[in-house]
């Protein structure tokens, strides 16, 4: 039994809430809901405390309980949040982090994947400032009910209609299902550039911002995974649940990544190592007039292959950034590292790959078998590297 926090803001379709609490209990999930005070004007908390069992929160400012911050102390239980019917207004204070009800604030304090379902007449649905709103939740990784087509409370027919509830239900469920889907498992994920030394100022790097890694630690801490996170320096903020382990150069990485693999099950090398080093680094700044125009530069190690080699029943799954032959050139790399899944993509288009949003990527497993994906942001790519790389494991199982 899982703690689903429904949280009902003020649409004609609040009605339908009763419903989609009613179809969490009915799958053996204790619901606590939360309305808005504008929902609380169209129907009173007591519906809702009597079909829950449990005192409905409205205010934030609670005189009855002036002692405990509830929605610090909710966000720790709860597993899931589900906003059924969401007005154009809450997904615009999710998107914009504003947090003046219960509910908003109880959404920046929750860390529980969150599922909308909106309701509102066609034009709000279709304007620009909501859709700008909804893509930016989900460029967070919030997912969506979509609404449907049909007769609108407001007397209107058109999009905004809120779907129907088992269909929210059964989605809310999925995503409950998901949360725990690598309970149990030790996910290892290396990310970012490494930064290889000539003197104690100066290195070869590359343009890799850690975005990708952090999303794939971030999707597999939502997953229920125990995560340990090898990053290279990035200007990212850690996932708070990761264990971090800072590594700079190639050798440092190497060097963490092999005393943890024995016990990890999953390994996603998202790093982009540099592929070079200067031998003999300097331990004193070089003058410049010193430098000469030859730097003797030499191979890092190769830490995929080395990770390949010592494989014992652990996931191994590979990034390639290329600008040529992509899809000829991840397949050498699966078969060369041992990989299990090779994530290719395409560093050459502007706005994907290094140092961007989102990112487009050709998805190879070991089998040979190769999905495309559309131009996405890096968190919902996470989630289809994650979906993939569950599903080969099922298949070994
Ligand atoms: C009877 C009634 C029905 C409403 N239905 C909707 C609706 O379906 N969708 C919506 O986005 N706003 C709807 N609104 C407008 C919202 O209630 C309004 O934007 C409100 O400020 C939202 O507050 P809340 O998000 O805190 O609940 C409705 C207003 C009224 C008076």
């Amino acid at each position: 039994m899982a703690k689903i926090v429904l949280g009902v803001t003020s649409s004609v379709s609040i009605y339908k809430a009763c419903e989609v609490l009613r179809g969490f209990q009915k799958a053996g999930h204790e619901v606590q809901v939360i309305l808005t005070p504008n929902a609380a004007k169209l129907v009173s908390p007591l519906l809702f405390n009597s079909l829950s069992g449990r005192r409905t929160i409205v205010e934030l400012f609670d005189e009855d309980h002036p002692w405990s911050i509830a929605h610090v102390a909710l966000a720790k239980e709860a597993a899931l949040l589900v906003v059924a019917p969401a007005t154009a207004n809450i997904i615009a204070k999710f998107a914009a982090g504003v947090a003046d009800d219960f509910l908003s604030t109880f959404y920046l304090a929750a860390d529980a994947p969150v599922l909308i379902a909106p309701a509102m007449n066609e034009a709000m649905v279709l304007h620009p400032q909501t859709r700008d709103n909804m893509n930016r939740l989900r460029r967070r990784g919030v997912e969506f009910v979509e609404p449907a087509k049909g007769y609108l409370a407001c007397g209107d027919e058109g999009w905004g209609r809120l779907a129907e509830p088992e269909v929210i239900v059964r989605r809310g469920l999925e995503l409950l299902r998901r949360s725990l889907s690598l309970d149990g498992r030790t996910v290892l994920v290396s990310a970012g550039p490494t930064r290889e030394y000539l003197d104690p100022v100066r290195f070869l790097s590359n343009r890799s911002s850690g975005k990708m890694g952090y999303e794939m630690a971030r999707e597999a801490l939502a997953r229920g995974a125990k995560v340990v996170l090898v990053s290279g320096p990035t200007h990212e903020v850690p996932p708070a649940r990761a264990e971090l382990v800072p590594a700079e150069t190639a050798a440092d990485m190497k060097k963490e990544l092999l005393k943890r693999f024995p016990k990890s099950d999953i390994v996603v090398m998202a790093a982009a190592v540099a592929d070079f080093s200067f031998p003999g680094q300097s331990g004193r700044k070089i003058k410049k007039q010193a430098l000469s125009g030859d730097l003797k530069i030499a191979p890092t190690p190769d830490i995929l292959k080395a990770l390949g080699e010592r494989k014992k029943g652990q996931f191994l799954v590979g990034f390639a950034a290329e600008t040529d032959d992509l899809e000829a050139n991840a397949v050498k790399k699966i078969k060369a590292k041992r990989l299990d899944l090779i994530v290719a993509n395409d560093v050459s288009g502007p706005g994907i790959g290094f140092d961007a949003d989102e990112n487009q990527a050709l998805l190879i497993d070991a089998g040979g078998r190769v999905r495309g994906t559309p131009k996405m942001s890096k968190r919902e790519l996470s989630r289809v590297i994650w979906d993939v790389i569950e599903a080969s494991l099922g298949q070994r199982s």
